[in-house]
């Protein structure tokens, strides 16, 4: 059953660094959307105009996938589908198009309760394709996107419209780019699912990270703002950091040089135990698999060679 959803995730997957510029959305969209609001949003007021405007079909889509996930992903839960469209469309419609709050997406989440076993927990920053084969490959990790907001809401825009109008109450021609101001309605969903995610998360927890990039951990990205500070150090029994690097470089960072070292002096800070690998066997092979040109190279002779 989860390999259907990771299929089906994978279908939808996009880059987690995309540039700035792109107009394709997803959880990880927000995330670089922190990095780079403080410099445009003296630049772009929030009446700028994105080019996308709302996913065509979007309640047909969000309502499909809920009753998909409680039927086919996750038959032992139950919602009420319906109720949860009328709560988004509630958040969504009223306010100005740039002014949804993570308050106004309260009532909605309080229909989506989850609880998940512990131990099961992958966060990821930068990471989003290889996490994509490594939750497919080790089949007990869970990601926000198999949450059923994340897997809700994975890749759609939408931003609300006046009601005078008299459409439906979505903006179809253009949303606000996720930059342009404060509270964008898509960014404070991912917020919420992001924040509610990492409350929940307990037992031992992954940390999937690019080595490739400066700032592997960034305090901006979704994980750093979000995740990090909503994780319980009485909940979490050890924070497991994993960091990965392209194989074929750039090498920039690893658990003792660059901004690691920053997330574990304040993982150390707020009392959890970690651990930090950047050797770490399953991954390296599964580049190698994924990228049969490198496979040649020395990294992927010693890490085939050693399973
Ligand atoms: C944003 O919404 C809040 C209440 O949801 C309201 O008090 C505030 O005036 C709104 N701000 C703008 C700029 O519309
Ligand atoms: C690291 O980030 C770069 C730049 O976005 C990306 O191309 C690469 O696939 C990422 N590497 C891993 C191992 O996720
Ligand atoms: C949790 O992680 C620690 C450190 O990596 C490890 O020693 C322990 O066996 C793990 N426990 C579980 C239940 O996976």
């Amino acid at each position: 059953m989860f390999k259907l959803a990771s299929s089906l995730r994978s279908h939808e997957a996009v880059q987690r660094l995309t540039a700035i510029t792109s107009t394709k959305p997803s959880v990880s969209f927000v995330a670089i959307g922190v990095t780079a609001w403080f410099i445009m949003l003296q630049l772009w007021p929030c009446q700028m105009r994105g080019q996308h405007g709302t996913t065509p079909h979007i309640k047909h889509i969000v309502m499909g996938r809920c009753y998909s996930y409680m039927t086919l992903v996750n038959p032992s839960l139950s919602y009420d589908c319906e109720e949860i469209w009328r709560r988004f469309e509630e958040a969504v419609v009223h306010p100005a198009t740039c002014n949804v709050s993570v308050q106004d997406y309260h009532p909605m989440f309080d229909l989506m309760p989850q609880i998940w076993p512990c131990n099961k927990f992958l966060f990821w920053s930068k990471t989003r394709s290889l996490m994509h084969s490594y939750a497919a490959v080790l089949q007990h990790f869970w990601t926000l996107e198999d949450t059923l907001p994340g897997y809700m809401f994975n890749d759609l825009v939408w931003c609300g419209l006046d009601k005078e109008s008299g459409n439906d109450g979505f903006d179809h021609s253009s949303c606000p780019e996720w930059s342009a101001c404060k509270n964008h309605p898509v960014y404070s969903l991912w917020r919420k699912a992001s924040q509610n995610f990492a409350e929940m998360a307990c037992g031992n927890i992954t940390v999937l990270l690019n080595g490739s990039v400066v700032n592997a951990f960034n305090r901006k990205s979704m994980f750093g703002s979000v995740e990090l500070d909503s994780l319980s150090p009485k909940r979490v029994d050890h924070v497991n950091i994993k960091v990965v690097t392209n194989l074929e470089g750039p090498y920039i960072e690893s658990c003792n040089k660059g901004s690691i070292a920053n997330l574990i002096q304040i993982l150390q800070f707020r009392g959890f135990r970690w651990t930090c690998t950047d050797t770490d066997q399953t991954l390296m092979s599964l580049q190698c698999i994924q990228h049969p040109k490198c496979s040649s190279t020395q990294t992927c002779a010693n890490s085939l060679t050693s399973n």
